[in-house]
C-alpha cells in the first residue's frame, strides 16, 4: 500500500514537472499576465452579422432548421454606418474599463476583418466594406487600452468544421467536405493574421472547445501548436480558453463564465481555481450578441458591486456590451458605463492593481487588498458597527472619498468598525484599514 502510493507521488511529482517544463511563460508574457490583472475591469464586445437578427449569437442554431447560405445573406445588408471606433473605445474607457474584448469570429463563422481566408467578412461581404477590426485595434492604440480578441474554434457553417454537439440544427452544409486537418489550418492562418496585422493583441479568446467535450473518443483539438504559434508570433500575447475546466498547457488566463471563481450558479463554473490570472465573463443584460427583446439590464449598482465581488476573489471582470446592427452602443449599456465610470473613478484604487482581501465575500460586503492596505467595501449594512474578523492589526481606518476617520475598537479576532448610517442610495462605501 505505501509502495502505492509513493509510486503515485512519484509520477504525480514528475508528471507536474514534466508538464511544468513543457510550457514556460516568457518574460514578456508574465509581465503582460500582471498588467492583465493588475487591469480588474474590461469591456466584451459581441458583434457580427447576427446582430442583424437581434436575436443573440446563437441565433444561427437555435432557430433551428436555418439554412446557412439564407443566413449569410444578412451579410449582404449589413452596413453598421453609425460604427465609429472612436465613440465605442471613449464610452468603453469612461466606464473605467482597461481593456477591450472584441469578437472577431464567432461560431456563425462570420469574420469581422479583412481576411484573406475566408469571403464570408465583412470588407469581402458586406456593403460597409470596412475593416471595423482595424479601425478598433488603432483607435485602442491611440486611447491606450489593451485589445484582447475574441476566436471561435467551433463553427456551424464551414462545411470543414467536423461536427460537433451544436449547430446540429443548421442546414445546408456538405458533410463529405469534413476535414480536421483543413479547418485546423484555416484557423492558424487567420489567428496568423489576427497576430500580424493589427497591432500588440494582449490576448486571444477561445471559445467553443466545449463543442466536441460529449465526444466519444476524445477530440484532439492540436491547442499545444496552436498555442505555441501565438506565443511565438507575440510572445506577450496571453492565450485564454473559456472551455469551463481547469486550464490546459500553454494558457495564460483561467476564464469563468457567468459565475465568480469558486460559484457555479450557471452550471459553467464547477471547475478548479488555478493560480494563473483570472477572468469571469458576464452580460450587462441577459445575453452576448444583441437582442432586440432583452433589455433586463442589471441596474449601476448590481455591476459595480458585481465587479467589486470579482475583484474580492482576485478576478478581472469582463462585462460584455452586445451593439446594435447599425453600429451604435445600446444607449443602456452607455449610461452603464458612464455610472460605473464615476465609481470608479472616485473608487478605483480600491479595485486596480489589488488581490483578494482577507475576509471573503459576506451578506454587508467585501474586500481587497493592495499592500498594507485593506480595501473593505461595504454594501449593506443593518446596524452601525461592523465586526471584521482580522489576524493582521489595523492602524487606522479612513473612508476612501471624503477621507474622514472611522472609528474602530480592538475586539477578540478583530476589530469592530463603526460606520454608522449607510446613504440611502449607498452603492459600496469603501473604508481604508492601513494594516501591520
Ligand atoms: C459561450 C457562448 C458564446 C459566448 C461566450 C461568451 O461560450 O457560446 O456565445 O460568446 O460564451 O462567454
Amino acid at each position: 500500500m505505501k509502495k502505492m502510493i509513493l509510486a503515485s507521488l512519484l509520477s504525480v511529482l514528475l508528471l507536474g514537472s514534466a508538464t511544468a517544463q513543457n510550457y514556460q511563460p516568457t518574460e514578456e508574457n508574465l509581465r503582460s499576465r500582471k498588467e492583465f490583472s493588475e487591469d480588474r475591469f474590461g469591456i466584451f464586445i459581441h458583434w457580427g452579422i447576427y446582430s442583424m437578427y437581434a436575436q443573440g449569437e446563437w441565433y444561427l442554431q437555435n432557430a433551428q432548421g436555418i439554412n446557412r447560405d439564407e443566413y449569410a445573406k444578412a451579410a449582404d445588408a449589413f452596413y453598421p454606418h453609425r460604427f465609429d471606433a472612436k465613440e465605442w473605445v471613449s464610452a468603453i474607457k469612461a466606464s473605467g474599463a482597461k481593456y477591450i474584448c472584441f469578437t472577431t469570429r464567432h461560431h456563425d463563422s462570420f469574420s469581422m476583418w479583412d481576411t484573406a481566408e475566408s469571403d464570408f467578412n465583412i470588407v469581402d461581404a458586406t456593403p460597409f466594406k470596412r475593416d471595423v477590426l482595424k479601425e478598433l485595434a488603432e483607435e485602442c492604440q491611440k486611447q491606450g487600452i489593451a485589445l484582447h480578441l475574441y476566436y471561435s474554434h467551433t463553427d456551424w457553417s464551414r462545411d470543414d468544421y467536423p461536427r460537433g454537439r451544436t449547430g446540429r440544427g443548421v442546414v445546408g452544409r456538405n458533410a463529405e467536405l469534413m476535414s480536421w486537418d483543413n479547418y485546423y489550418n484555416f484557423m492558424n492562418r487567420q489567428i496568423t493574421e489576427l497576430l500580424t496585422n493589427y497591432g500588440p493583441i494582449r490576448a486571444i479568446w477561445f471559445d467553443g472547445w466545449w463543442d466536441h467535450e460529449e465526444d466519444a473518443t476524445p477530440f484532439d483539438w492540436q491547442l499545444d501548436e496552436q498555442y505555441a504559434m501565438v506565443h511565438q508570433l507575440q510572445p506577450s500575447c496571453l492565450v485564454a480558453n473559456n472551455h469551463h475546466v481547469t486550464p490546459f498547457e500553454g494558457e495564460d488566463i483561467q476564464i469563468f463564465e457567468r459565475d465568480l471563481p469558486g460559484e457555479n450558479s450557471h452550471g459553467l463554473s464547477g471547475q478548479e481555481i488555478s493560480r494563473l490570472p483570472l477572468e469571469t465573463c458576464q452580460t450587462m443584460n441577459g445575453m452576448w450578441g444583441y437582442k432586440v427583446v432583452d433589455q433586463n439590464y442589471k441596474s449601476a449598482k448590481t455591476l459595480v458591486r458585481y465587479l467589486v465581488s470579482t475583484a474580492a476573489k482576485g478576478a478581472n471582470l469582463l462585462l460584455n456590451v452586445g451593439p446594435q446592427p447599425n453600429g451604435v452602443l445600446p444607449e443602456v449599456a452607455v449610461e452603464r458605463m458612464k455610472a460605473m465610470g464615476e465609481w470608479m473613478s472616485a473608487n478605483g484604487e480600491s479595485v486596480y492593481g489589488t488581490v483578494a482581501g482577507d475576509i471573503p465575500q459576506h451578506e454587508w460586503g467585501c474586500t481587497t487588498r493592495k499592500g498594507d492596505k485593506l480595501y473593505v467595501h461595504i454594501f449593506e449594512l443593518d446596524q452601525d458597527v461592523l465586526y471584521l474578523p482580522l489576524d493582521c492589526k489595523v492602524v487606522s481606518a479612513t473612508a476612501l472619498v471624503g477621507g474622514q476617520k472611522i472609528k474602530f475598537d480592538k475586539v477578540n479576532g478583530g476589530i469592530l468598525l463603526e460606520v454608522g448610517k449607510l446613504e440611502e442610495d449607498n452603492i459600496d462605501f469603501v473604508v481604508e484599514l492601513i494594516t501591520k
